[in-house]
């Protein structure tokens, strides 16, 4: 599935991300400027933090509780379209998906 990312040095990048894996693997194996993924995926360091661009949000599915409370403690401005890329599933959904990763460090 591919995805267009703007990573945290303003870059664009055009990533192919597999099925099944967190968009933060695939955003890390690309080698994305700015995902850093501390915790490794669970949902404990913030450190995969992006914005979903245009109507994305409506594709990635809802933040869970856990997700919520340490989106409020993340380093960069929490925004509408924050989310933890560790918790977003690829999906042949996500087709064409835009995310900008925020300043995660
Ligand atoms: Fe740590 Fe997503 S990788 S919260």
């Amino acid at each position: 599935t591919r995805i267009h990312v703007t990573d945290a040095s303003g870059a664009s990048h055009v990533v192919e991300a597999p099925n099944g894996e967190s968009l933060m693997s695939a955003l890390l194996n690309a080698g994305i400027d700015g995902i850093l993924a501390d915790c490794g995926g669970g949902c404990a360091c913030a450190t995969c933090h992006c914005y979903i661009e245009g109507d994305g949000m409506d594709r990635v599915g809802e933040a869970n509780s856990l997700e919520n409370l340490m989106l409020d403690s993340a380093a960069a401005e929490r925004r509408d379209n924050s989310r933890l890329s560790c918790q977003i599933d690829v999906t042949e959904a996500l087709e064409g998906l835009k995310v900008t990763v925020a300043e995660n460090a």
